[in-house]
């Protein structure tokens, strides 16, 4: 599907580099906490969000209850992997955040790929059925939470947020996706042999969408064609991120590197 691209009202923030990048996301990130303490969040994972948790960290170390009353709701998980797995995101997100900035397991929501409890209330059920009911379940606990106020996303070098690969449908919900190699690829690093998951439950494009306000975060030269065509291509389906048009609430914040082709 190819939508008519209209007035955008993306607001698009420039720094230096990695870091102020880093540094500027945490701050929008405590902002909210302190403008709304019930804050219900959206988070992502991947290498550059890794510098956000960092000065998320910093700024708890000495405070007992930092994110006390905010929920947090990851964009994604693989399926197939336990969460104290090294390339899953429950631990990715346990190593980098939620270990130190003292939020309440119950305020945790990330998608269970294993579609344990699911499976324990009907262990005969298929698990193809048991992640279904896995992703209703999530789409279900955000609803319950009240939506996402806050939504921080990466973005994937062919367009993808959260793992809504090109062709997403715009009206999509939490679901169940099968990986493109190249977001494969790019996430090897995670698994030592090498070997990423081929599917996993994200997010879908109208569940982000929905979220009060979004922050797009994209560093270095790696992501610069993604950020061009993110600020001069159509809104299609093709390239799930030209979604963000439709939002009137959203922030591309780039580093210089990622900015140079602008
Ligand atoms: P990255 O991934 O932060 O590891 O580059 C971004 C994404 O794929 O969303």
């Amino acid at each position: 599907m190819r939508l008519r691209q209209r007035q955008s009202p993306l607001r698009w923030e420039t720094v230096s580099g990695y870091d102020a990048l880093s540094e500027r996301a945490a701050e929008r990130v405590l902002g909210a906490i302190i403008h709304q303490p019930r804050l219900v969040l959206g988070l992502p994972t991947g290498r550059t969000p890794e510098g956000m948790y960092a000065h998320l960290v910093q700024h708890c170390v000495g405070q007992e209850r930092c994110f006390d009353g905010v929920k947090t709701f990851n964009l994604d998980e693989y399926v197939g992997l336990k969460p104290d797995h090294p390339g899953s995101y429950a631990r990715y997100m346990q190593q980098r955040l939620f270990d130190h900035v003292g939020l309440f397991e119950g305020d945790i929501f990330i998608p269970d790929g294993l579609a344990e409890d699911v499976l324990a209330d009907e262990p005969d059920l298929p698990m193809h059925q048991a992640l279904e009911r896995e992703c209703e379940r999530y789409e279900r606990a955000i609803a319950d939470a009240g939506g996402l106020d806050l939504t921080v996303l990466g973005l994937g070098r062919n367009g993808h947020i959260a793992f809504n690969e090109p062709g997403s449908p715009f009206d999509s919900r939490t679901r169940v996706v099968r990986l493109d190699d190249e977001t494969r690829r790019a996430n090897a690093q995670y698994f030592g042999n090498g070997d990423v998951p081929e599917w996993a439950i994200t997010m879908g494009l109208a569940t982000i969408l929905a979220s009060k306000s979004i922050v797009l975060l994209a560093s270095g030269a790696s992501k610069a064609e993604a950020v061009a065509r993110l600020r001069h291509g159509p809104v299609a389906e093709s390239f799930p991120a030209s979604l963000l048009h439709l939002h009137d609430d959203v922030t591309v914040l780039v580093d210089r590197e990622a900015a140079r082709l602008l």
